[in-house]
Parts: structure tokens; sequence; C-alpha cells
């Protein structure tokens, strides 16, 4: 049976997957607003481990195995021998997969040429979660992200070619109040040239990373709603899915590029005139945050 050493993190749309944690933590770990993985040293879990896990999972629960997640944070890093290995485990033990996903920061994407990511996709790792959070250079610099807007876009183009979905993540309010326009205008300019299936938002939350937030001049709800507003109206993938249902945003947001733009843009016009009748509430900065590890 897998073992877990906790916390473990998932995409919303991973729920009803089966999760291996064939890496501990982030191999990279030093994003400033990140601290999921603060407290874990980075460690690859050894393939004949994982192989005991997938192995250890009673038959009469393989057949109901559709859908497999690969934890921790940037688990695409693990050398491409072992996880076409366990990929290939997986497929043998899983008569009905149809699915493995991972998350796959720019920095694991690097480790990866774009042919053994086809070869990967045909072992069936269809999709990666990509940690955008900003196209613009200045605040990925402040964020220390490690990467600028060009050099994720080619690695992420990557992951596109060999055909796998691309699952795109964004923060609103990761920039502050100085950048935060030049962040919206830069972040859809990036989504734009690569056309991710999927771009969701969330809202920047403290969560082991009080040092970067302290320091930020933080947007207030109403500089929030401006910048999502500014972002979806500079929007214009062919065909991407965009989502913002994270339990930081105060403003749940869904809908398809290019279809829905001015419904998108309309609703969150809505939401501001809404919130107007509550005194004080669009001028303060929300404070939510998640300090359970
Ligand atoms: C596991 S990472 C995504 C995959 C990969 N590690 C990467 O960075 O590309 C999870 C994502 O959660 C979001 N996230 C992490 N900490 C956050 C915070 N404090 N506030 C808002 N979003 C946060 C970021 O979008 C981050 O990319
Ligand atoms: S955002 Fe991704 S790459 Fe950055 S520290 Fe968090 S898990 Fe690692």
């Amino acid at each position: 049976m897998p073992t877990y050493i906790e916390p473990v993190f998932r995409p919303p749309s991973e729920a009803r997957s089966l999760i291996f944690q064939i890496t501990i933590g982030c191999s990279q770990n030093h994003c400033a607003y990140c601290g999921m993985y603060k407290m874990k040293r980075f460690a690859l879990k050894p393939v004949e481990e994982v192989f005991a896990e997938i192995d250890g999972i009673p038959g009469r629960y393989r057949l109901h195995v559709d859908r497999v997640f690969l934890a921790d944070g940037d688990a695409l890093v693990y050398p491409f021998e072992g996880l076409c290995a366990i990929l290939d485990r997986l497929a043998a033990t899983f008569p009905n997969l149809t699915r493995v996903g991972s998350y796959a920061s720019p920095n694991s994407l690097t480790t990866k040429s774009v042919d053994e990511l086809r070869m990967l996709r045909e072992k069936r790792l269809r999709i990666v979660y990509f940690g955008l959070e900003s196209g613009d250079d200045a605040t990925l610099a402040a964020v220390n992200k490690g990467f600028t807007a060009e050099k994720m876009a080619q690695e992420a183009l990557k992951a596109r070619e060999a055909g796998m979905k691309l699952s795109v993540t964004a923060i609103l309010g990761v920039a502050g109040r100085g950048r935060s326009l030049d962040h919206a205008r830069g972040t859809a300019a990036w989504v734009n040239r690569v056309n991710p299936e999927f771009f969701s938002l969330l809202t920047l939350f403290r969560r082991h990373n009080e040092e970067f937030v302290d320091t930020l001049d933080q947007c207030t709800r109403r500089e929030l709603l401006a910048e999502a507003k500014e972002l979806l109206a500079h929007l214009s993938p062919q065909r991407t899915i965009l989502r913002s249902n994270h339990v930081s945003n105060f403003l749940e947001l869904a809908g398809s590029y290019p279809k829905d733009r001015e419904r998108l843009i309309a609703s969150v016009e809505e939401a501001v005139a809404h919130l107007e009748g509550i005194p004080g509430y669009l001028d303060e900065v929300p404070e939510y945050g998640e300090e359970y590890y």
C-alpha cells in the first residue's frame, strides 16, 4: 500500500486519483510565496520501494483505479528510466488506468527532452501541472521562481509538443500593489502564447511564507478584482478552460476561452458592484491562511 510523508498535496482535479509519492518535497523549494514543502528535505523514493507500494494494492481494488497522481511537488524531476519503469508497473497493475498526472515545475521540465516527454505520454503520463505564478519577469524575480517568463514558456511548450495536457496556475496578488496590472498583462500574454488546456487562478495566501507576505505591499480585494479583470480582458487563448475555484479565491470564476470572455469580465464587474454594498470590505486585504501542518 502507498505510504505517505505528510503533508501530501494534489490538484483539485486529482481528488479521485490514487496517489503514489515517488518524490518527497520539492527539488527546488525556494519560491518565496510557497510553503508547501518547506519542512521536507527533497528525496527520490527508490524505484523498488515504489514498486512494492504499487504491488501492495490488493487485487480486488485494482480494477477501480483509472487515475493515478504522482506526488510530491515536482515529481516529473524523477530520472527518466525510473519514471518509465514506474509508469510501466502502473499500467501492468491497473488494467483500467487511463491517465497519470504529476506536478511539473519549470525546473523539472528542463530535465526531460521532448522525445522523453513523448515516451512518458505514451506510457500514460497524460497531464502535468505547472506553476507559472506570473508572466511578468520582475514579479518572477521578486518571488525567486528561478525562471523568466520566456524560459518557462519554452519548457511548458515542450510538454504541449509531446501531446501532454498542460494545467497552469497563476497567483493573484503575488506581485503586490506596485506591479499588479503588469503582472496581470504579462500573465495573460504568456497564457495566450502557450495555450494551456487549463488555466487556474489562486489568490496569494499565508502558509509558511510570512517573510514574503509581510514584506509585500499587499493588494486589497478591490485591487485583486481589478487585477483579475485586467487579466481576463487581456486573455485570448485559442482553447483554454479557466477556473478560480481554489479556496483562496473570494470570487469563483469558471468558463472557457474564447467563448466566455465577456461573461467572465462581467462577473468581476458585478462582484465589485455587489461588494460595494458591504462597507469597507473591498478596501481590506483578504486574510486567508493555512497553518495546519
Ligand atoms: C506544487 S506547486 C505547482 C507545481 C510546481 N511545483 C511548480 O512550481 O511549477 C503548487 C502551486 O500552488 C500555488 N501556491 C503555492 N503556494 C501558494 C500560496 N501561498 N498562495 C497562492 N498560491 C500558492 C502556486 O501556483 C504553485 O505553483
Ligand atoms: S511553487 Fe513549485 S517549484 Fe516553487 S517551491 Fe513550491 S513546489 Fe517548489
